[in-house]
């Protein structure tokens, strides 16, 4: 451990979406979490949304000292900040927005305490120019979606973070349960939503030339490869796929096919029609289960299965 200060106070900027989710996890980890938000019921919204989502954090396990009451908001930003040992920054995805935030965050906060920003799309060494005086302490950590149920944070600096500022984000997110995932380089989209990215183009593009449907293509995918995926990743099971051999054997035996296939794959375009025919196949997928039926199925599932796993993961 570095002998920085214990991260025990957390300053959550923007509570939509993924700064509501954050909130919960923080909390039910036993740190105090100080959010704020510009929109005018944002401390409503958030309240309802920790307290929806703290039953499966129960389930899950608090850790000592959690409770929902470890929660203030203000709509003061210096006052959220006033403590801080950690900022978790989940504003709107806009450059400006955010190097101008950065400037007014660098300003408030003494230097030591981390500010980390959420952000899936943009890089930190854009984001950290507004932060001029101390802009080795900005780093993107970045959750996937919702961070209080799915345990991953990527981890990637800019080119002024500095590297003691990567070690101690590792540590502290680590330290609360997530698996982290550190980029040695700036990547558009980090890693987890590339992956995403290259399996939905090939899976709308499978849809849109009529070769499955959607029901289908789920189906594929999800009692097929991503059974599998729940449990390893992609080079692992490769090591499997080689049998005694493993990773030798498989790319010996496969990679001829493998590399003929990604010659064939498609790129499809989403124009207005092809977006039509595949809403359409996901409308007769979803058949009459609502959004909230269909999220429930969802997180019934994934509860068992992230028990499974931490369960598993535990030194015997
Ligand atoms: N939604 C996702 O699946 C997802 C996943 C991972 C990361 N992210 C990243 O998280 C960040 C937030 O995304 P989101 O989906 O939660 O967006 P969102 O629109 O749901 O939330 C943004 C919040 O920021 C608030 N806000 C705007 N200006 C503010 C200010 N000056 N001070 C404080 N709060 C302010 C808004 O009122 C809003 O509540 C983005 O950088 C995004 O890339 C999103």
């Amino acid at each position: 451990m570095t002998d920085a200060k214990p991260i025990r106070r957390i300053a959550i900027i923007g509570t939509g979406v993924i700064g509501a989710s954050w909130s919960s996890l923080f909390l039910a980890k036993g740190l105090q979490v100080v959010a704020t938000d510009i929109a005018p019921n944002a401390e409503a919204a958030l309240r309802k949304f920790v307290e929806t989502a703290w039953p499966a954090l129960t389930r899950l396990g608090l850790s000592p000292g959690a409770s929902q009451s470890n929660l203030k908001f203000t709509p003061d930003v210096a006052q959220a900040l006033d403590g801080a040992d950690l900022v978790q920054e989940n504003g709107p995805e806009r450059i400006e927005f955010k190097q101008k935030l950065y400037g007014q965050l660098d300003e408030l906060l003494p230097p030591d305490v981390i500010i980390a920003s959420s952000s899936s799309g943009l890089t930190m060494s854009e984001i950290q120019k507004g932060a001029v005086s101390h802009p080795e302490r900005c780093v993107i950590a970045h959750p996937f979606n919702p961070p209080h149920l799915i345990p991953l944070t990527e981890i990637v600096g800019g080119a002024k973070t500095s590297e003691a500022t990567i070690r101690r984000a590792e540590e502290f997110y680590t330290s609360i349960g997530q698996r982290t995932v550190r980029l040695n380089k700036e990547m558009p989209g980090h890693v987890a939503n590339r992956l995403q990215a290259a399996l939905s183009r090939e899976v709308y593009y499978l849809v849109a030339e009529g070769v499955v449907s959607a029901a289908d293509v789920d189906t594929a995918l999800s009692w097929g490869p991503g059974l599998r995926w729940g449990v390893m990743g992609s080079m692992m099971l490769n090591h499997l796929g080689g049998g005694p051999g493993g990773i030798e054997h498989f790319f010996q035996q496969f990679t001829g096919p493998m590399t003929a296939w990604w010659k064939t794959l498609g790129s499809p375009v989403l124009t207005p029609d092809v977006q039509k025919k595949l809403i359409d196949s996901v409308h007769a997928e979803a058949g009459s289960r609502t959004i909230a039926q269909l999220e429930a199925e969802r997180d019934e599932v994934l509860l068992g299965l992230i028990e499974l796993r931490k369960k598993a993961a535990k030194p015997s």
